[in-house]
């Protein structure tokens, strides 16, 4: 790590080119690009902050026009009224935002993650960071109305919820035998002005964080651990972002800003934290008392009951002169959570599948994302004519690369957008045959879930809808048609449209030149002359439906005869 002393930047001035480097600049990034709306008027940060900003994902919006929030005047259902303003949806509401937060575009995010991980860059370490400007330690942090209080901690799942939950983290701990910093996005519950109640994943392929504990645990010592609310989005970002274990997420994170991340040491644990963070709360997990946390509405859409989980000490609170809070909408999908992973996630499949494994023919890995929050099922399309052989290779190189993801994966053909699930219905409909080309195999982990019946196993799914044959175009007027009565629908100030695929039609391999001439003279207006052929050909003793290429196909086998 490089060291410098230079503790203050401007963070003002938005620059291009480069993710921004703090969240404020963020926000003043969103802002200026009309992503960004700004609530004056008093809200309570328990009952109506997070119920205002769902209702952008459950009212129909499509997803470019939902937005950040900033909440400039936040009161609680105690009657507080809190001087620091909350941000909500403002990591990833969208992949707008998000790539906003990367400093790029939409289509370059994958890019840039592969980029990042191939490339890190060390932090640098720095002296009177942002994130240190106002300290709270000791007495002050037990004070009826100080500690965790003083931050407008909002519930996320009111009527269902036990607490204000922090949820927009990055919970920074350290391996104690490697040394190697882990930074997870998990849950953490208001249990006292100086308490909290963190929830780390013990599943298998869980929080990289709950692998520390355990290291901690044996050691039968406390785990420090640094809970980061507010950062740039480049550091923010590999907080829910699945790397390997003891890959230095910090140097990931300069991968993706382009430049070292600023650090500081933690003032009251042997932790680093980003200089230029909004809040700060460090503390200590206790290695041998866990402590009932929950229930809080879960991205897997059903509220997690309460668990026994980490109780974590707090030894500090800092903060910069006039921070932001940020809070994340997760439970039930689609959600900023889920967006925040998507398109983190896909990138990964897409290289595994690709580069690792090295399939032939396939081109897109989609994550279903609605209310089954992406990891159950999953899409892979391929180029036509892919062979099958390929086709799984890739379905079982998705269903294992992680223990939670690929519980289903659909594989489709590249004329399906897997978006579209009327399309992937369409190629199931009529591209696949149960029998033959859909395969269930046992013993899949439960994963990412309701507990249920916490003792059961899952299993897996793979299909294969992609086109094995050649089959009759689509029977929608062909694409030349369809554009030109747009620009009709468009002049004659008929209602908006959305086109949604598939909206023309289009060969799909099984046609013949005969009947584009047809096709041809129709639209033409001559389809008499076509009459006069189909005339000359007329036929005795058939059945009707009859294909015509079976008789005169095999007429012309019996003139060759
Ligand atoms: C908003 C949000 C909340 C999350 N909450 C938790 C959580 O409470 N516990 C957990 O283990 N993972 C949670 N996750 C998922 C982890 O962040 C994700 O698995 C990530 O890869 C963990 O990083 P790690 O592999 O470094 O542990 C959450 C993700 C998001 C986006």
């Amino acid at each position: 790590m490089n060291d410098s002393s230079a503790g203050k930047r401007d963070t003002k001035a938005p620059q291009r080119g480069r993710p921004p480097l703090d969240f404020q600049e963020h926000l003043a990034r969103l802002e200026a690009n009309g992503l960004l709306v700004r609530i004056e008027r008093p809200i309570n940060k328990d009952t109506e902050i997070h119920p205002l900003v769902r209702w952008q994902f459950q009212g129909g919006l499509p997803e470019d026009e939902r937005r950040a929030f900033l909440f400039t005047n936040v009161t609680d259902a105690a009657g507080r009224r809190y001087d620091i303003p909350v941000a909500v949806g403002a990591l990833a509401s969208s992949p707008a935002i998000y790539a906003v937060g990367m400093g790029r575009r939409v289509e370059e995010i994958g890019a840039a993650w592969l980029n990042a991980i191939a490339h890190p860059i060390p932090p640098v370490a720095v002296s009177n960071p942002p994130c240190q400007e106002v300290v709270i330690t000791g007495d002050e942090l037990r004070r009826p109305e100080g500690g965790l209080k003083r931050l407008p901690v909002p519930i996320s799942t009111p009527g269902f919820d036990a607490a204000p939950y922090l949820t927009a983290t990055l919970c920074i701990t350290r391996d104690p035998d490697s040394g190697v910093a882990n930074m997870g996005t998990y849950r953490a519950a208001l249990k006292a002005t100086d308490r909290l109640g963190v929830r780390m994943s013990s599943r298998v392929g869980g929080a990289g964080g709950y692998l520390h504990w355990k290291k901690y645990r044996a050691r039968k010592e406390p785990m420090p651990c640094a809970i980061v609310i507010g950062c740039g989005p480049a550091v923010a970002f590999t907080g829910p972002q699945k790397l390997e274990i003891d890959h230095d997420e910090m140097a990931v994170a300069g991968g993706l800003a382009g430049a070292p991340i600023r650090v500081a040491k933690a003032v009251t644990v042997d932790l680093n934290v980003p200089a230029d963070a909004e809040i700060v709360i460090e503390g200590l997990i206790d290695w041998e008392l866990l402590e009932p946390e929950g229930p809080f509405g879960e991205s897997h859409g059903h509220v997690a009951l309460e668990d026994f989980n980490m109780s974590m000490q707090v030894t500090a609170i800092t903060h910069k002169r006039a921070p932001v809070f940020v809070s994340i909408v997760s439970q039930v999908t689609p959600s900023e959570s889920s967006v925040m992973k998507k398109v983190a996630y896909e990138p990964l499949f897409l290289a595994h599948l690709r580069e690792e494994l090295g399939v032939r023919g396939i081109r897109r890995v989609h994550m279903h994302e609605p209310l089954t929050n992406l990891r159950k099922v999953m899409f892979l399309q391929f180029a036509a004519a892919t062979p099958r052989t390929e086709v799984w290779r890739a379905l079982n190189g998705a269903a294992n690369l992680r223990a939670d993801c690929g519980k289903v994966v659909v594989a489709v053909s590249d004329d399906i957008d897997p978006e579209n699930v009327h399309g992937v219905l369409w190629s199931l409909a009529y591209r696949a045959n149960p029998i033959e080309d859909v395969h269930i195999s046992p013993y899949r982990s439960l994963g990412h879930g309701p507990k249920t019946d916490a003792s059961a196993t899952d299993s897996t799914m793979l299909i294969d809808a992609t086109l094995k044959h050649p089959m009759p175009p689509l029977a929608l007027p062909a694409r030349e048609f369809m554009e030109r009565a747009r620009v009709i629908w468009d002049e004659l100030g008929l209602p908006r449209l959305s086109p949604q695929p598939p909206w023309h039609g289009y060969d799909l391999g099984d046609w013949a030149a005969v009947w584009d001439d047809y096709a041809r003279r129709a639209v033409e207006g001559s389809w008499e002359t076509t009459g006069t052929e189909t005339f000359a050909r007329r036929r005795r003793g058939l059945t009707p439906e009859t294909p015509v290429r079976d008789v005169e196909d095999r007429s012309k086998d019996l003139d060759l005869d």
